[in-house]
């Protein structure tokens, strides 16, 4: 398969938020975001396999400031890097408080998808080429992340992961 770069993924999705984002306090839902994040990362994972994609995984997302009602947000995202049928999607999201052009990052995760065709079986998708110096830093440590993930998730025995040294 040809290989792409993780420019071919590279998807911005830009929401604004209004109250039925929100909470009680006017600032947005971390579930919104999250589901948010996800439609962003399958579009990434979509545009990398052009198959059909499942999320496999989320990695640990943390909420660093509330996005208020009102603010602008905007999610990039792009594959970092795929094994054999999974793909990990790295993401960033930015707040902006109209009519400011400032943009703060408000988090960062890791999703992780499958390819499946049509009776939902994993199928391969083409590698990743890294370009540039940010994305070949991703596309290294993305192995690591993998492994973790997939011990948390029971399918890798600690002893078996190349990236942990274990005594
Ligand atoms: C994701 C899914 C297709 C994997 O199927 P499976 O039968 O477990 O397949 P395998 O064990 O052969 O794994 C296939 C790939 O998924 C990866 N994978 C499976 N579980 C994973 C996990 N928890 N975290 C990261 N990767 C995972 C495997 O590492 C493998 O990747 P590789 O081919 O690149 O090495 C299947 O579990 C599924 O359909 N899950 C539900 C997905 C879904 O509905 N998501 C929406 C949220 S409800």
């Amino acid at each position: 398969m040809e290989p792409k770069p993780p420019q071919a993924s590279f998807t911005v999705l830009t929401e604004m938020i209004f109250p039925n984002h929100a909470n009680a306090l006017g600032t947005l839902m971390g579930g919104q975001l999250l589901y948010w994040m996800d439609v962003a990362a399958a579009i990434a994972a979509y545009r990398h396999s052009q198959r059909i994609c499942v999320t496999a995984a989320v990695d640990y997302v943390s909420f660093r400031s509330p996005i208020r009602v009102g603010e602008l947000l905007t999610i990039e995202a792009y594959v970092t890097r795929a094994f054999h049928t999974s793909m990990e999607v790295y993401l960033k999201v930015f707040a902006q408080a109209l009519p400011s052009n400032e943009k703060r990052l408000s988090n960062e995760a890791y999703y992780t998808f499958v390819a499946i065709d049509q009776s939902g079986c994993p199928i391969p998708v083409p590698p990743v080429v890294p370009e540039t110096e940010e994305e070949k830093r991703q596309y290294e440590e993305s192995l690591r992340r993998r492994e973790m993930r997939l011990i948390a998730a029971g399918k890798l025995d600690p002893a078996a992961a190349s990236t942990l040294k274990l005594k």
